[in-house]
């Protein structure tokens, strides 16, 4: 760690003490509480392992993530809009050639996706890896089975020189964020985050509810371009309008259109499986690093250079 980086994780760690005894003097907070919260803590923390992060949902659940990203990835007009990682995403996905079938779930519904990666000149982006992943057919990720044996429902593919990526899966399903665990278990932890608890399942509060939208992840990189995540759900989605975790934005909704003939022959698939297609507008590493700037002036005015701003 260089200096530059010490100041600056002094400088967060600091505020973050400051906010937390502001907290505590505001809510006028009890031992009690103080102890229902570092148990809560302490259980988020236990149930975490290699593939299930309980403290990814906690950050989804209360908005945090999203925040984050927009702040840490912000988009120009004409940009793909970004959205949350989600806690599903592993660094096991295999390098999968385009047109490679990602989900080998028998009881799924068969679908082709096709994608295409452009910059902010609308200029196809070759050699995208764009890592990709979505449930199987009974709405569960490969890593929330006890018994998974390797990658499923995830690959990596390459854009190539027309800046398109395509591979086969299935119809991804709604599915409700991890209920077995202390973020969405407990039940004021879920009125907090806009859920509630219902005869031993959780239901709506305020419009809301566990489940979320059926969707495909993606997250894209590329030498010169800043990383990219975001999800495409599932127009039509029952729970669409109302994801828990606030991940769907309206430019990222997509059609489930049908394969043609001329498609079928084109990606070597059957006619008439569902086809959702997206084009994908990165920003390079300057151009979001102008933005960034630009948002971070806007709010800490000349104080933007400093890790730690004057004043405070
Ligand atoms: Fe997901």
């Amino acid at each position: 760690m260089d200096s530059s980086q010490y100041e600056r994780l002094k400088y967060l760690i600091s505020r973050l003490v400051s906010y937390i005894h502001d907290y505590a003097r505001e809510t006028r907070l009890s031992m009690a509480e103080w102890e229902t919260a570092i148990n809560f803590m302490t259980e988020v923390g236990q149930k975490c392992t290699k593939t299930r992060q309980e403290f990814v949902l906690f950050s989804d659940v209360i908005g945090l993530s999203l925040l984050v990203d927009a702040l840490d990835h912000p988009k120009p007009k004409g940009a793909t809009e970004g959205t949350v990682l989600g806690p599903f995403h592993t660094d096991d996905a295999a390098d999968t050639s385009n047109g490679g079938d990602i989900n080998s779930d028998p009881d799924g519904d068969p679908l082709l996706v096709v994608g295409k990666v452009l910059d902010m000149k609308g200029r196809p982006v070759e050699d995208v890896a764009a890592d990709v992943w979505e449930t199987d057919s009974h709405g569960f990720y490969d890593v929330q089975y006890a018994n998974r044996d390797g990658p499923h429902g995830r690959a990596i593919l390459h854009t190539n020189a027309n800046g398109e990526f395509w591979f086969k899966g299935i119809v991804p399903v709604s599915y409700p964020v991890p209920v077995d665990g202390p973020v969405v278990s407990d039940p004021i932890m879920i009125q907090s985050a806009r859920l509630t608890e219902r005869s031993g399942g959780l239901s709506s509060c305020h419009g809301n509810h566990p489940y979320r939208p059926a969707h495909i992840h993606f997250l894209m990189e590329k030498d010169g371009f800043d990383e990219y995540i975001t999800a495409l759900p599932l127009r039509g989605d029952p729970y669409e309008p109302h994801d828990p975790v606030f991940g769907v934005k309206a430019s990222l909704v997509v059609d489930l259109g049908k394969v043609d003939q001329a498609t079928a022959q084109k990606y070597n698939v059957k006619s008439g499986i569902k086809l959702p297609e997206h084009e994908f507008v990165l920003v390079t590493n300057e151009e979001a690093a102008a933005l960034r700037r630009e948002e971070a002036e806007h709010v800490l005015g000349s104080d933007v250079d400093r890790p730690v701003p004057a004043g405070k």
